[in-house]
């Protein structure tokens, strides 16, 4: 197949995000809350805090903590996951941390925990993107310091053609030529990246090219987000 036959599985065009949507405030009982979707793949996420760090030795004199805890529901996809942490879900919420760290301030809050829930219930692939998104929304209706949110999308590769927003069929099956690689890309709203990934294999210049798109998704993302955010009032979020 060369690069101008080139088609989506699901018809999208090679740049185009799959239906993206956000809501915040969905919790009441958490501290900040927010659902944030693209595609089929939907995130939730609450979060409780500052708060006292337990257990008392993680605890940082320094600045409060960040933990995150991704989650997927087991009726997320068709096959039923197992309950429970594995080595995907330690993974993903020690990455979501680390792209949310840059813009999260906590020098004000030393031994204090920020606690990030996030529920996968459903999950089309770009699970992580979409809990970041999610996450750093509640972070931000819960009030909690921030220089600004970030925003997550996946680009990739299909066999030879860079695309965006891969879906679970792209991801896990698509299998022309060269197959799939995944880059998901957290990005402040300056175009700074905060967190980068790559499951696949990708050129130098793809990868460039990849990171472009995502990019300028990332600004449709932050559009989205802020919209979400406004329509909760003037509220208890308040961005640095
Ligand atoms: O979801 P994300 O793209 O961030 O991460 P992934 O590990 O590349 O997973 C891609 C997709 O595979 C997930 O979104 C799920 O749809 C699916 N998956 C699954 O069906 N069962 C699992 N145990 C893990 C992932």
């Amino acid at each position: 197949m060369t690069a101008k036959e080139f088609k989506r599985p699901d018809g999208r065009k090679k740049d185009e995000l799959r239906p993206v949507s956000a809501k915040v405030g969905i919790i009441p009982n958490a501290d900040g809350s927010a659902m944030f979707s693209t595609g089929d793949t939907i995130a939730i996420a609450a979060v409780y805090g500052p708060k006292e760090h337990h257990p008392r030795n993680q605890r940082n004199p320094a600045k409060g903590t960040l933990r995150c805890d991704y989650k997927m529901g087991s009726f997320s996809v068709t096959d039923r996951i197992r309950p429970g942490p594995n080595r995907r879900s330690t993974e993903i919420s020690k990455i979501t941390e680390w792209a949310l760290a840059p813009v999260v301030m906590l020098e004000d809050y030393p031994n204090k925990v920020v606690d990030v829930h996030i529920h996968m219930t459903q999950a089309d692939a770009g699970t992580r993107c979409a809990g970041i998104n999610a996450a750093a929304m509640a972070l931000a209706h819960a009030g909690i310091p921030m220089k600004d949110i970030v925003s997550s999308i996946a680009a990739g590769k299909l066999d030879k053609t860079v695309v965006l927003d891969l879906d679970k069929y792209e991801d896990s099956e698509y299998d022309e030529g060269e197959g799939s690689t995944d880059i998901p890309i957290t990005f402040t709203p300056d175009g700074k990246i905060t967190h980068i990934q790559i499951d696949g294999k990708i050129s130098k210049s793809q990868l460039k090219e990849a990171i472009e798109m995502a990019r300028n998704a990332s600004k449709e993302i932050y559009e989205v987000q802020k919209k979400a955010l406004k329509e909760v009032g003037e509220g208890k979020w308040v961005l640095q």
